[in-house]
Formats: structure tokens, C-alpha cells, sequence
């Protein structure tokens, strides 16, 4: 078999996870609730009434966890810290026990040959900092810039890579607009100063990390950017896109990178906020230098112009945009799979954010995976989906997106937020009954795109 397509010499392959989603234990050694913990106990929250309580239990199996991940031969594995782990009130010092586990786990994979990137925040605020107002609260900023001291303090010895926030649309809009997401709030306003509260509080971090870290370390911001496409080419339509990219992507690309706010969005969102809670010098402190930008992406996102109606994370866009199934196939999540958004964004980023290297922090597909009698799971929509947008990342680089990794989500079955333990991301199967693991058809498949950096014929 030849390498059709292959990547360049250093590319990082990688698998990504998040701590309430795999690591259970939700209340041993001095962890407090996080949001996630009371948002998942609320009757109708999640499918199931599932909670992280056990997850994939990946905290007392982290061992066998990375030994999975040794034999796919990744380079490099996305973790998340637990900030109720590590500081549970959200103030003072850190918990010790709770930092010991991310050092073993860092330890385990460093012996293993994988680096370790670890993600300050993947959605479990402690509960006592949204009972003390949350991330409309400019007060949390500060205190994410502690927390992330504190574990640079007790981890960067061993980790070298970091991300701040993973995703803060969804903190901001799934969790205070829409209220799908913990912790269920349903206030537009709150939900764009939790937006500009999320933006300061990875620009302090930046700050606290790079000064509590070795020379050398990498500091990064994971964004899930939206692919927007109009419907069609009408001006209605195309203000419509407008729109949900400065709703979506501008509004922490421009803070993040230019030390501004979108005009546009200031003058859409007016009916909701005059944006007084961003104080004087809050833009410098948000536009601190990374050393790359982490995207996250899933699927596109087609608008026209119309009225959205219902619960929406679209603050103030709700008159004016209306949203479309895209065409094609689709996941379990029904999300439709097109590879081309992929392609869009890297290019977009490529143009407007030269010299910022680029990572794909996460990229996958959910399907109706099980176990057959012989105890493989096959899932070759599953390959398809990777093979796809592989490709297209391919695409991209050749076309001079400086892409420097692949992180697929993800290596395990997991806590899927609001879907409960239905929908399956992982290229290793969970039996949550058991825990036992069983690597599906895609991991192998994984195992082979890393051996040969690069996809074959
Ligand atoms: C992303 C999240 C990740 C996972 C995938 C499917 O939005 O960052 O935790 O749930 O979606």
C-alpha cells in the first residue's frame, strides 16, 4: 500500500478526551461538584438521566488508558484538567491530590513517548464560582488566571503544551443563552459577557501561564469556529451569515487577535448590552500572544435570512436568522458530514491570521456503534468520516495552511454532555456496564494513518 497523501515530517496525531467526560471519581479525593455534576441531576437535562459520576472511570484506568493509546502510536494526547479537582472552591491553594493525578497521568505518557497537551478548562467551573455569579461574573476571569498558575505551578515540569479554554461559544451560549449546557441559563445579556469574560480570562491566563511556565512552553485557545454559508447569495441571506460569524467566530477571533470587538456584532447586540462591562486596557489583556490556535470542528453551519424560533444561542441574531439542514449524510448526532467546512476554515485562517500556526484540537463523528458476537465493532462510516476530512486537511496544506497537528475526538466511548452516554465518539468502544475497552475498526485504521504519517491509496 502506498502513502497517497502524506502530511509533513514532525505532524503531530494525537486523540483528545475531557476530564468529566471519561474520568468519573466525581467525588474522591477532595473533588466538589463542578456545573456539570448539578446541571446533569436536573431532571430533563441530560438524556438518561446520565451523569459523569462513573463516566469511562478513566481515573482509576488511566494506565490502561494510555497503554491503548501507545499502541495506536499517537504522538501526542489532549487532556483537560478538573479545575473541582485541583483548587474545588475555585480560590486558595491547590488541592495536591487532585494535581498528583494529572503528574502521574503526564508521567504514564511521557513514558509511553506521548507528549502530553493539557486544556486548563473543558466546561466543569467549580459550582461555588457559579453560585457566585459564574462567567457573566468578571470575578471568574480572575480567579481562571489563579487556578491556571496554580496548575503550571504543579504541572509544568512535565507538560509543555497548554490550552486555556476549550470552546468558549459553547460556555458562553450553550451555557447562558440556549441553557443546553450547564449550568442552564437562559440570559442572552449574561451570555455575551460571559463571552468577553471568557476572552479575559484566557489573555490573564496567558499572562499567568507564561509566567509561571519553563522557557519553551506553548500556550494556545481552542476555538470551535463555525463554517457559516449562506443559503443562497441574496443580501438578506449573506447578512444573515454575517451575522452568526460575528456571533460565532469574530467575536473571540478579534479580541484573541486584534485587540478589538466587531463593530458589527457591538451594533447587533445593542437592543441586549452597550458592552460597558469591557473595561479600559480589557482588550490589550485579551489579545495576548499565543503560539497557535486550536480549532475544534464538526460540521457547517447553513443560514438564510428568517426567524429562529425557541431557545436560542444566538443573542440578538434570533429575528434575522433562521437555520438550515445542510444536505448529505449525517452522524448519529445528526450533524450532517461535509469535510469541505474544514477546508474553509484552515484557509480563512490561513489568510487572516498569518503566522499563527494551526492545530485541529478535535474532529470526529458519533455513530450506533456496538460490540458483535466476536466482540469487534466495525465502523466504517467512522473511517469515512476521518478519511474525509483528513483529505481535506491535506487539501488545506498544500493550498499553505501551516496545520501542525491532528487530534481526533475521541479516544474513548464518553460522557457526550447532553446526549448521556448514547452517543459514541470513541475509536475505542466502552462497555459502561464493564468498562471494558474494545478498539473499533477506525482505531486501527488511526493506528495505520499515524504509522505512515498520511493516508493511503
Ligand atoms: C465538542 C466538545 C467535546 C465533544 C465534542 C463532540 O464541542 O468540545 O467535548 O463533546 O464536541
Amino acid at each position: 500500500m502506498t502513502t497517497a497523501l502524506r502530511f509533513p515530517d514532525g505532524f503531530r496525531w494525537g486523540t483528545a478526551t475531557a476530564a468529566y467526560q471519561i474520568e468519573g471519581a466525581a467525588s474522591e479525593d477532595g473533588r466538589t461538584p463542578s456545573i456539570w455534576d448539578t446541571f446533569s441531576r436536573l431532571p430533563g437535562k441530560v438524556r438518561n438521566g446520565d451523569t459523569g459520576d462513573v463516566a469511562a472511570d478513566h481515573y482509576h484506568r488511566m494506565s490502561e488508558d494510555v497503554a491503548l493509546m501507545k499502541d495506536l502510536g499517537v504522538t501526542d494526547y489532549r487532556f483537560s484538567v478538573a479545575w473541582p479537582r485541583v483548587q474545588p472552591t475555585g480560590r486558595g491553594p491547590a488541592l495536591q491530590k487532585g494535581l498528583d493525578f494529572y503528574r502521574r497521568l503526564a508521567d504514564e505518557l511521557r513514558n509511553a513517548g506521548i507528549r502530553p497537551v493539557a486544556t486548563l478548562y473543558h466546561w466543569d467551573l467549580p459550582q461555588e464560582l457559579e453560585d457566585q455569579g459564574g462567567w457573566p461574573r468578571r470575578e471568574t476571569a480572575e480567579r481562571f488566571a489563579q487556578y491556571a498558575a496554580l496548575v503550571a505551578d504543579g504541572l509544568g515540569d512535565r507538560v509543555a503544551t497548554w490550552t486555556t479554554l476549550n470552546e468558549p461559544w459553547c460556555t458562553a451560549f450553550l451555557g447562558y443563552a440556549s441553557g443546553v449546557h450547564a449550568p442552564g441559563r437562559t440570559e442572552p445579556a449574561a451570555a455575551l459577557r460571559a463571552a468577553h469574560h471568557l476572552n479575559l480570562a484566557h489573555g490573564l491566563a496567558v499572562d499567568a501561564l507564561r509566567a509561571a511556565l519553563p522557557r519553551g512552553s506553548e500556550v494556545s485557545l481552542t476555538l470551535n469556529l463555525h463554517a457559516v454559508r449562506a443559503l443562497t447569495e441574496s443580501a438578506a441571506d449573506r447578512d444573515a451569515a454575517r451575522r452568526v460569524d460575528a456571533l460565532g467566530n469574530r467575536i473571540f477571533l478579534d479580541p484573541v487577535f486584534h485587540g478589538r470587538l466587531p463593530e458589527d456584532l457591538v451594533a447587533d447586540t445593542a437592543g441586549l448590552t452597550d458592552w460597558s462591562f469591557v473595561r479600559d486596557g480589557d482588550l490589550a489583556a485579551t489579545s495576548r500572544p499565543v503560539d497557535s490556535l486550536g480549532i475544534n470542528y464538526y460540521s457547517p453551519t447553513v443560514v438564510a435570512a428568517g426567524r429562529h424560533e425557541g431557545p436560542s444561542p444566538w443573542p440578538g441574531a434570533e429575528p434575522h436568522v433562521r437555520f438550515e439542514p445542510a444536505p448529505g449524510p449525517r452522524t448519529a448526532m445528526d450533524w450532517p458530514v461535509d469535510a469541505n467546512g474544514l477546508h474553509e476554515l484552515l484557509t480563512r485562517l490561513r489568510d487572516e491570521l498569518p503566522g499563527v500556526p494551526l492545530v485541529i484540537t478535535e474532529n470526529g463523528a458519533a455513530y450506533d456503534d456496538y460490540a458483535d458476537p466476536e466482540g469487534d465493532v466495525h465502523d466504517p462510516e467512522r473511517v469515512a468520516y476521518l478519511r474525509q476530512h483528513l483529505t481535506a486537511v491535506h487539501r488545506a496544506v498544500a493550498e499553505g495552511a501551516d496545520v501542525r497537528g491532528y487530534f481526533l475526538w475521541s479516544l474513548l466511548d464518553n460522557f457526550e454532555w447532553a446526549y448521556g452516554y448514547g452517543k459514541r465518539f470513541g475509536i475505542v468502544h466502552v462497555d459502561f456496564a464493564s468498562q471494558r475497552r474494545t478498539p473499533k475498526d477506525s482505531a486501527r485504521w488511526y493506528a495505520g494513518v499515524i504509522a505512515r504519517n498520511g493516508l493511503a491509496d
